[in-house]
């Protein structure tokens, strides 16, 4: 059941696209809303169904990490995307769309804009604001489908040490109270936008990408033990790393700036 501040503000948005599917499905708590996406994948579910919780028991991050994901302190939701958008494009590529369309949204939502890091993380400077991750089901089906989990925080929240480090929330960057309905409901809103666009015109999406990412150019990183610096990413999505025995090409992964 969706709480009222959401319903509200989905109900807004409806008003002003009426043409813009989204079937939001709101619980109390789930162990991770992508498992619950991927059930409904398998049931056939279309795209533009969301599935969001108010807390998860086990929320799961990129490289099998865990996201936390305590009640009243952030967003966390998982949109199930369906060819034809992502079909005529990598995981790659929907991830960086994804990036795009989370930036967007909380633009739209509070004329603010945070930075894109390689591949799909919400940045404030050195600090995570939003963790996006993609994954694919039934890859090369007739039943294929991308879902698409994106966790924000929205306020300053007890996390463990390690995470408080180097997290930050929209609360605690902006220094006022933010409306989570109005932010999800202009996330989706650009994730629909943000999807269709790939499917149209995937260089739009990298050209978007790339302007919202300052450290993908000219920034020191280290990576499975190498460093290098950042030479932008290539049309499939890939960083590319400039290193004294050449240009390295990383499709997958993670880097990590040199202080
Ligand atoms: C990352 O490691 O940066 C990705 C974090 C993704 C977290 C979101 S929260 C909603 C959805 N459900 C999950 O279990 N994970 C994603």
């Amino acid at each position: 059941m969706l709480p009222d501040d959401l319903a509200a503000a989905l109900r807004a948005l409806r008003d002003r696209r009426p043409g813009l599917f989204l079937d939001v499905r709101w619980h109390a708590a789930v162990p991770s809303t992508m498992d619950v996406a991927a059930g409904l994948v398998a049931a056939g579910a279309q795209h533009g169904v969301v599935v969001g919780a108010e807390v998860q028991t086990a929320g799961r991050g990129r490289r099998g990490r865990v996201w936390e994901s305590p009640p009243a302190a952030g967003l966390y939701f998982s949109f199930i995307a369906r060819p034809p958008l992502p079909a005529n494009a990598s995981l790659p590529l929907v991830t960086l769309a994804a990036g795009v369309a989370v930036r967007e949204g909380i633009h739209a939502a509070l004329g603010w804009t945070p930075e894109l890091k390689w591949p799909n993380d919400v940045m404030v400077g050195r600090r995570k604001l939003a963790g996006i991750l993609a994954e694919g089901l039934a890859v090369g089906t007739p039943a294929q489908a991308v879902v698409i989990g994106v966790g924000m925080n929205l306020l300053p929240s007890a996390y463990p040490a390690e995470v408080a480090a180097r997290a930050t929330s929209l609360e605690a960057e902006l220094g006022r109270a933010v409306d989570r309905g109005q932010v999800l409901a202009e996330v989706l809103a650009a994730l629909a936008d943000r999807l269709a666009t790939l499917a149209r015109s995937p260089g739009d999406i990298l050209q978007a990408w790339r302007a919202a990412s300052p450290s993908a150019t000219g920034t020191r990183v280290e990576w499975d033990g190498r460093v290098g610096t950042t030479a932008g990413i290539d049309d499939s999505g890939a960083l590319l790393i400039r290193t004294p025995s050449g240009v390295e090409r990383l499709i997958a992964g993670e880097v990590h700036w040199s202080l």
